[in-house]
């Protein structure tokens, strides 16, 4: 019996190796292991062999079990290892070649929407002397929290719940304000700067939160910085923008870092209009922002007491989302290139 189990598994191997797919993998395994398979007879029987014979059989038969089983499971590994090459090799983008993007029908050769606002943005504020910062989107709690004055215990933790790492000490950014303070550090005052990019909360998400999304710091430190340099800046931003004047106000806003705090909102044609009612007659909440708080300065190595400063969050998604009229936040993730070959015109 023990031959016969030796024979199986050599044979099981051998037409194993030969198999093309996984249906045909599955169906070896049952020959062998289902309800009637030959591993599954001998194991049946094991019951009328005699002592010494089951001392022998039992362990080995089960072992051979085990074998075969690793066996199914590295050939099925292999055959989907197998089909994802094949597949990749067939949809191959050369893209050392320029134009092998632009020749596929399906790929777009235009820019996603966030992107372009996001360069058009960076420039604007090039021309107005800003520099553009970067920073990375793996924090530590003293960039994305502490320096910015929202202590450990600190409830506006929770209002920015976010991903941490396994050593709880590291997270996903949950804004792009944690450039404020790497920007601080790295410059003399006066300055001012932007910082655009990814940031993340663990939110659920619909049609205007995505647990991704963008933002686009902006700070300026130096002497005697009013509210009126933060208004003149944000308004010539979204002239530009939007190509026309545009009409703002400030309302109270609460934000650890900043003092006092804004929500800055701009004045927009409602999209649906009942009858009788101003067509402009709508505020939308577009920018936070506010005079930055002495306890940020210092942590970014600053003396409050000779400089002060502004800052402000544009929320980039926000922004297309109001400048093209997308309703669901979530298009912009979704990967749909039928949903970023709108955009080409732009
Ligand atoms: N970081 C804030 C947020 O993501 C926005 C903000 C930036 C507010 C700068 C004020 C000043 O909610």
């Amino acid at each position: 019996m023990a031959d016969s189990l030796d024979s199986i598994f050599i044979e099981f191997k051998q037409k194993l190796s030969t198999l093309t797919t996984q249906a045909e993998v599955l169906n070896l395994k049952s020959q062998a292991m289902g309800k009637k398979g030959t591993i599954t007879e001998i194991l049946k029987n094991i019951k009328n062999l005699s002592i010494e014979e089951k001392k022998i059989i039992g362990p080995k038969s089960n072992a051979v079990k085990k074998d075969i089983e690793t066996l199914v499971q590295n050939k099925i590994f292999d055959l989907d290892k197998d089909a994802i090459n094949k597949k990749l090799a067939e949809n191959k983008i050369d893209i050392s070649l320029r134009n092998s993007l632009l020749k596929s029908k399906e790929t777009s050769p235009c820019l996603h929407p966030v992107t372009s606002i996001q360069r058009e943005i960076e420039d604007i504020f090039l021309s107005m002397g800003f520099d553009v910062l970067d920073g990375p989107h793996i924090e530590d709690e003293f960039h994305n929290f502490e320096a910015l004055n929202i202590p450990e215990d600190h409830p506006a933790r929770d209002m920015q719940d976010t991903f941490w790492f396994k050593d709880l000490k590291h997270l996903l950014r949950t804004h792009t304000s944690t450039i404020q303070v790497r920007g601080m550090k790295s410059k003399k005052p006066p300055f001012k700067f932007v910082g655009p990019g990814k940031v993340f909360r663990s939110e659920r998400t619909d049609t205007t939160h995505e647990m991704c999304f963008h933002q686009l710091e902006g700070m300026m430190v130096g002497k005697n910085i009013t509210v009126s340099h933060l208004i003149y800046f944000m308004k010539t931003l979204l002239k530009e923008i939007f190509k026309k004047e545009m009409e703002v106000r400030l309302r109270p806003g609460f934000f650890p870092f900043v003092e006092p705090g804004f929500e800055l909102d701009i004045r927009w044609k409602k999209p649906n209009v009942k009858k009788g009612e101003s067509k402009h007659s709508g505020w939308l909440e577009l920018l936070p922002c506010g005079m930055v708080h002495p306890h940020v300065l210092k942590a970014g190595g600053i003396d409050p007491n000779e400089y002060n400063g502004f800052a402000f969050g544009l929320g980039l998604d926000r922004l297309v989302m109001v400048k093209y009229g997308i309703e669901d936040i979530r298009h912009l993730h979704s990967g749909d290139l039928r949903f970023n070959n709108q955009f080409k015109e732009y």
